[in-house]
């Protein structure tokens, strides 16, 4: 039986065949990244707003230089996922000036404005730690750090940061500065849950949590 991801594959490569006819039926209309980005939508959808049950990340109005170094690092194998590696083994992404044009595209987007978010229970814990540990690489307001390389993760889907999270040892393996996987590592999994809930919350525009309010409200 097919598994979730050799069907996505599947599509993908679905996709990348009917490209080349798209191109030339729709040259004029279709700029270098979107049709570069093309393949892209059956897992990270149109609009790269990540799928649905936010397993697949939002790569919308993420920052270009992470955009870019991830897309090398799935090609060279140094970050580890199955669907992207075959993703990437794709000769258009060979071409360093495609995975540029694909960065600069993705990253003018706009993010996704409804992400998955966690449960809502205890915030407060989420963004003490977010505060006190990640905020200085990632921002106060999580959008990343294009010259210090951190990437946004404001606004990005609960599943897939919970599972990032997780796994930050293992998966971007040396990528990821010792400082923040050493914190990762050292952190209990509920403290972990309330991170990335908050972490997923903290795009929105509306107030978030102030400190007078009790742990769980503000959640919406
Ligand atoms: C078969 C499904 C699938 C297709 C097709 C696919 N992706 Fe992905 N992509 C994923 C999954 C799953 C992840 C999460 C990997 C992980 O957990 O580390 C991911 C992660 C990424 C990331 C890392 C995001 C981050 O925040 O670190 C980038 C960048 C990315 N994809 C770009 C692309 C681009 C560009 C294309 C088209 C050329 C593409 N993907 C096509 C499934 C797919
Ligand atoms: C010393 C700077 C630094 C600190 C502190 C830090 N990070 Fe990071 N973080 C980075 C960098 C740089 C990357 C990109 C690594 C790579 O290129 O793969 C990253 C990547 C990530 C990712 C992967 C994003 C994605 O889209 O896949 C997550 C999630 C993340 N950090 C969460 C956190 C959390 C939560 C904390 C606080 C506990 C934290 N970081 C602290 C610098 C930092």
């Amino acid at each position: 039986m097919l598994s979730r991801y050799q069907l996505l594959q599947a599509l993908f490569f679905q996709a990348v065949l009917i490209l080349p006819i798209v191109s030339v039926a729709q040259a004029a209309s279709m700029s270098d990244g979107s049709r570069l980005y093309a393949p892209c939508i059956v897992c990270h959808q149109p609009k790269a707003w990540g799928s649905p049950d936010g397993l697949i990340p939002n790569l919308a109005g993420q920052q270009k230089r992470y955009l870019a170094k991830q897309l090398a690092a799935f090609r060279s194998g140094a970050r580890i996922d199955s669907a992207m590696q075959v993703v990437t083994a794709h000769s258009t992404l060979n071409d360093e000036k495609n995975i540029v044009v694909l960065a600069d595209y993705l990253s003018d987007l706009d993010a996704n404005p409804r992400p998955v978010n966690g449960s809502g229970e205890h915030l407060r814990v989420g963004q003490e730690l977010y505060t006190r540990i990640c905020a200085a690489c990632h921002g106060a307001d999580g959008r990343g750090e294009q010259d210090n390389h951190a990437p946004r993760i404001a606004g990005q889907h609960y599943p897939y940061l919970r599972r990032q999270i997780e796994e930050a040892a293992d998966l971007h393996k040396d990528l990821a500065p010792p400082e923040m996987t050493s914190a990762l590592r050292g952190m209990r999994n509920q403290e972990k849950d309330r991170l990335a809930d908050y972490i997923s919350r903290l795009a929105k525009s509306e107030p978030l949590l102030d400190s007078d309010r009790r742990d769980g409200s503000g959640a919406h």
